[in-house]
């Protein structure tokens, strides 16, 4: 592998991960990437590292354009393990390093390494570190998405280094947007934008939103956004932040996505019919089946539309274990500006759908009540009634879609 390099005496020096199908627990088909960058400046600065297994291709790129000893600073913008595992290989080859880094991942680093040597400068919001030509402005973005985040602004190269947030999960030689776009697609580079989004940063959009706001009052000049995964958006930076203000502030396709589950195909086949319904009143549907999909696929389908009906057989007078499943990982991610419905099939007792609302409404999304239900295989009438209910949820989710354009 060799270093990218991406403004001028700035380099990506990372790694990519091309094996990775399970990241944290998320599905992840299309690897990932760690990315890191050495400023050859007066004052050779490292900003990030790698995780733990691929901290030697790091130093080896590192080693290509420079002696690692002389390395003035590390700045350490988040320090979970897909970053900060590789740290203490890479801090073994310059050991008088300085490193910049804010006070909660101070603290961390302190819980994770033998750090009684390390020589911490912590930084805060506005805080500057000068490395000779450039001028890196420190930026903390607590929970964006750990406490420890913050990103990195070199001034003068109008590059902010941008930790997870603008990330995506993919293995490319592509190391920009423009180069991933001449061999793929946006549609594809834009799917991973918005399953990392949905899966990591569903939680913190009015604090997406609030900190663009931020940056935007500092008058920060930014036209590359490097961040610590996938590709660097080096032609659509202004285009990037703007993705992130629409998903941060609602933006969702005028669809429903039917996420279901089912035992003996009687909520399967309820699907149908509503979809039908869903479909003749102009709105775009998807049909997600849990147990044929990764959690972190049907959580983005989810984020993906407007509206979502949630289809479950009862068992045990309870939801199917894979729908209560997918509705406890949800309620986590707290969504918002979603409307929501329910639709199920019993034996005997019920109560899947009346679960299912349930949980909806812990997470204060709109509901549109009291959905639909069939006992053991949907009739005729049965299917004319999912019909009209997909019909009335459409209805629903183009008045409810009305309040975001
Ligand atoms: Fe890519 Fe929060 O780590």
């Amino acid at each position: 592998m060799k270093s990218v390099e991406i403004k001028p005496d700035i380099h990506w020096i990372g790694a990519i991960d091309w094996a990775i199908r399970d990241f944290h627990g998320y599905v992840t088909p299309d690897g990932t990437t760690y990315n890191n960058y050495l400023i050859m400046d007066e004052q050779i600065t490292l900003v990030d590292t790698v995780k733990d297994d691929f901290a030697w291709i790091t130093i080896d790129n590192i080693k290509h354009l420079t002696d690692p000893s002389k390395i003035a600073n590390i700045v350490i913008n988040h320090i979970e393990p897909d970053h900060a595992s590789g740290l203490d290989k890479v801090m073994s080859l310059m050991p008088d390093v300085n490193i910049y880094i804010s006070e909660k991942g101070k603290k961390g680093l302190e819980r994770v390494f033998d750090t009684s040597k390390w020589k911490f400068n912590v930084v805060k919001t506005g805080d500057i570190l000068n490395t000779g030509k450039y001028n890196l402005l420190f930026l903390e973005t607590p929970m964006l998405h750990w406490p420890d985040s913050m990103m990195t602004y070199v001034k003068e190269a109008k590059l902010l280094i941008s930790q997870d947030a603008f990330g995506q999960h993919l293995a490319t030689a592509s190391r920009f947007d423009d180069e991933f776009m001449e061999c793929s697609s946006m549609a594809k580079l834009d799917d991973a934008v918005v399953d990392y989004y949905a899966n990591i940063l569903m939680p913190f959009g009015n604090l997406i939103e609030k900190k663009i706001a931020d940056v935007q009052a500092l008058g920060l000049e930014i036209d590359m956004i490097a961040p610590d995964h996938g590709v660097i958006w080096r032609k659509g930076a202004g285009e990037i932040l703007q993705r992130y203000l629409d998903l941060a502030g609602g933006k969702a396709d005028l669809s429903v996505s039917i996420i279901y589950d089912t035992m003996w195909h009687s909520t399967e086949r309820m699907t149908l019919p509503i979809m039908e319904g869903i479909k003749d009143e102009g709105v775009g549907c998807n049909v997600i089946k849990l147990r044929a999909t990764p959690m972190n696929v049907a959580i983005k389908e989810f984020w993906k539309s407007r509206g979502c009906l949630i289809g479950s057989p009862t068992l045990n007078n309870m939801l199917y274990p894979s729908v209560a499943e997918f509705l406890y990982h949800l309620r986590g991610l707290r969504p918002k500006n979603r409307i929501a419905g329910a639709f199920g099939s019993y034996g005997w007792g019920g109560g899947a759908v009346r679960a299912a609302y349930e949980e909806l409404n812990k997470m204060k999304l709109k509901t549109y009540e009291p959905g639909v239900q069939v006992i053991y295989k949907p009739s005729k009438e049965d299917e004319l009634s999912c019909y009209e209910f997909g019909k009335e949820f459409a209805r629903k989710v183009k008045d409810y879609h009305k309040n975001f354009k």
